[in-house]
């Protein structure tokens, strides 16, 4: 009995002793495959050795590890299960972008308008707090008991990615604060490479025989985004803080406070920075930085002014996905001249045909351009750009390099304007111009395989069903198969799986992680699906709006179909949301009338739990108005239009331009006319402005 234990023990501890050493093999391996870096084994020897520690296991239950290569299909360990997909976090505070000036008058007007929306009368001070723009990856920093627990990349705004283990090996980033800081403290800021520290990094990574980065962003966003944090910890990355997310009190009441605790606590902030309390102090500011921007240590792509009061930045709240009471100022974009060798044309997933120039590659403020857009035909012909032209090239932060125009006396003596086709490349269908449109637009449908491509590309994309690891070129490989005709083929696509095994460069790990990615994306919220669908001029914060209003997607199918009668009521209520004019509206009916478009949408519902976004109530919220329509008319007096305006739209309530039966409340100012009477007709409520103000603040 004795001795039967002994050796079960000794196979046991030999089993074990055996399973590890498979377990860091095979971790080793998968470590090697997702950075694509050589040697790799076979699949048929990776598969052997897993086959054993998978034998073992069956043997042995007792030595089956949680983070086993076995227990997962591809599964990793710890830092590697976070790489391939880095977990998803979901922003509490969303993580807005800024607004964008170019012009000195746009910053005058930016001044007038937080005026405008405070009224402030001109005798009033309004002091903004300037620094400058860092060109590097937003982040945001969460710490709860004083303590660093996680750091997310900015995502769509929403979500972003879980990105803690790599921030952690950030110097300049404090790991604990001290106790006069909030419990909950969400700090937000860049992370940056230092000009000096990416040379020095490009220098290494030469002499290694390494990927050379195009400019200190891309090195700051490679290094962050590493499957391995101790890449990321080799990496010389910095943080700058900058604003706050969530908090748990109040830290400070204007922005210059905000900074300064940040200071305090360790954090390094961007300098030189001002308070300036006129548009004029503003520019002087930003031309001061132009020019000392070559001594100034880290890129930076322009200067962003915001009101340094948070009383007023609470009111002023935000506009779509920017806040009211910021703005960027961005340095006047850069500029080179290059050769122009060929003009492409591509197509677009609404059949919209778009000139792109191929160009003899050329460094373009740090970073190397070979294709530039041309926009459309009529762009085209307003600027009389022909292949072999010497042009300038333009690029502006992130926006795709533009030619801004040819140099016609370098022009060769036998150049012939660019005749435009008026066939579709990608189908050969007639490419329309209408007479009202920029652009020819290939009439093929769905029938143009480039239109459907695109589609697909649009609808897995990262602000749409971001289906992580369904790339432009695994869609344009499973659509040439015809695995994927439909968005709807997406999700039936293991029925596939054992095919796509057997593809070249397709791993066994790659296809259950595709396909695991598409199960995660199985539940999608409303607006997210909307956007997805591709309707032409619905982009995320309009499908966020028709989200908002019609609340499901069987609603907006209803209400969308009663639009196709322009009398309808459903009709005015669609021009009602904000946003959304007469030829946007229009496209959305059509979209919806499409034969395709529904079967589309049907086939989805089979396979998609659509989760339907309703208004929601931050905590402090009444939640009397949610999902009441207002209508405001006449002139208020206790704050602007535009304020009370976004009031309502924060506690909840749509706000509609016109009066009608579904409206809920007219709030009524002084010398109100024809809408108040129109309420009166209708029996709707009526509010004076201090009743209004009286249900808001309630
Ligand atoms: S304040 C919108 N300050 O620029 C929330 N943003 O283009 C307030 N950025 O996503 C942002 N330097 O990540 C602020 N000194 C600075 C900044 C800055 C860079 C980024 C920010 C934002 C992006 C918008």
């Amino acid at each position: 009995m004795n001795k039967q234990k002994k050796n079960n023990d000794t196979s046991l501890l030999e089993a074990a002793a055996e399973a590890d050493k498979l377990r860091l093999q095979l971790d080793h391996y998968n470590l090697l495959y997702e950075q694509k870096a050589a040697p790799e084994i076979s699949d048929a020897d990776y598969d052997a050795l897993k086959h054993r520690l998978e034998e073992i296991e069956n043997i042995f239950p007792a030595l089956v590890t949680k983070d086993s290569p076995t227990q997962k299909v591809g599964a990793r360990p710890d830092f590697i299960v976070q790489s391939r997909g880095f977990i998803k976090v979901r922003h509490t505070v969303p993580m807005l972008s800024l607004s964008n000036n170019f012009k000195d008058d746009d910053v005058i007007d930016f001044v007038d308008r937080v005026r405008k929306f405070l009224l402030l009368p001109n005798t009033e001070k309004l002091e903004f707090l300037a620094e400058p723009k860092i060109d590097g990856l937003s982040c945001s920093l969460r710490y709860e008991k004083h303590t660093l627990m996680r750091a997310a990349t900015r995502g769509d705004g929403e979500e972003g990615e879980d990105v803690t283990a790599n921030i952690k090996t950030i110097a300049s980033i404090p790991q604990s604060l001290p106790k006069d800081a909030p419990e909950v403290l969400e700090v937000r800021g860049e992370v940056y490479i230092t000009r000096s520290d990416f040379e020095n990094l490009n220098k290494y990574q030469k002499k290694e025989g390494k990927k050379i980065f195009a400019n200190p962003r891309n090195a700051a966003a490679g290094s962050l985004r590493q499957l391995d944090p101790r890449i990321t910890a080799k990496r010389p990355l910095s943080f700058f803080g900058y604003a706050l997310g969530e908090v748990s009190e109040q830290i400070a009441t204007t922005q210059e406070g905000i900074r300064q605790k940040l200071c305090q606590w360790g954090f390094e902030v961007p300098e030189p920075e001002t308070i300036a309390d006129s548009p004029e102090k503003l520019l002087k500011f930003h031309t001061k930085v132009y020019e000392e921007r070559p001594t100034i240590s880290y890129d930076l792509d322009g200067v962003v002014y915001k009101v340094n009061s948070l009383e007023y930045q609470k009111r002023l709240g935000f506009i779509s996905r920017s806040p009211r009471w910021a703005t960027a100022h961005k340095f006047p974009a850069e500029q080179a001249e290059t050769i122009l060798r060929k003009i492409v044309i591509q197509v677009g997933r609404t059949g919209t045909l778009t000139p792109v120039a191929e160009l003899e590659p050329i460094n373009v403020g740090g970073v190397m351009v070979s294709r530039a857009t041309l926009h459309n035909e009529d762009e085209m012909i307003r600027k009389d750009i022909r292949e072999g032209d010497y042009v300038i090239v333009q690029r502006a932060g992130d926006v795709i390099p533009q030619i801004v125009r040819t140099i016609p006396e370098k022009r060769a003596n036998d150049s012939k304007p660019f005749v435009f086709p008026e066939k579709c490349p990608e189908c050969g269908s007639p490419a329309i111009h209408e007479k009202n449109d920029v652009a020819r637009r290939c009439t093929g449908g769905l029938a143009c395989p480039a239109q459907a491509v695109e589609r697909i590309k649009h609808f897995a994309s990262r602000q749409a069903f971001d289906i992580e690891g369904l790339g432009d070129r695994i869609i344009e490989e499973l659509m040439g198969e015809k695995w994927i005709e439909i968005p709807g083929d997406i999700f039936r696509l293991r029925k596939y799986a054992a095919l796509l095994r057997e593809r070249k460069g397709w791993k066994e790990l790659s296809v259950e992680n595709l396909l695991n990615a598409i199960e995660e994306r199985r539940t999608i919220s409303l607006d997210r699906f909307i956007y997805a669908l591709g309707i032409r001029q619905v982009g995320q914060a309009t499908a966020k709006k028709l989200a908002r209003h019609y609340e499901s997607l069987d609603s907006l199918l209803l209400q969308i179909k009663e639009c196709e009668d322009q009398d309808s009521s459903a009709f005015y209520t669609l021009l009602d949301i904000e946003d959304i004019g007469p030829a946007v509206a229009e496209d959305i009916v059509q979209f919806f009338a499409g034969e395709h478009n529904q079967r589309v949408i049907k086939d989805l519902q089979k396979e998609l739990t659509i989760e339907n976004l309703i208004p929601q109530p931050s905590p402090e919220q009444t939640t009397a108005l949610i999902g009441k329509t207002v209508v405001f008319t006449g002139k208020l007096l206790k704050m602007g239009r535009e304020e009370a305006k976004a009031q309502a739209e924060n506690l909840g309530a749509k706000v509609a331009g016109s009066v009608s039966k579904n409206t809920d409340y007219v709030i009524a100012g002084e010398d109100a006319g024809s809408k108040l009477k129109k309420a009166t007709e209708l029996g709707v409520k009526i509010l004076s402005e201090d009743d209004w103000l009286d249900m808001a603040e309630s």
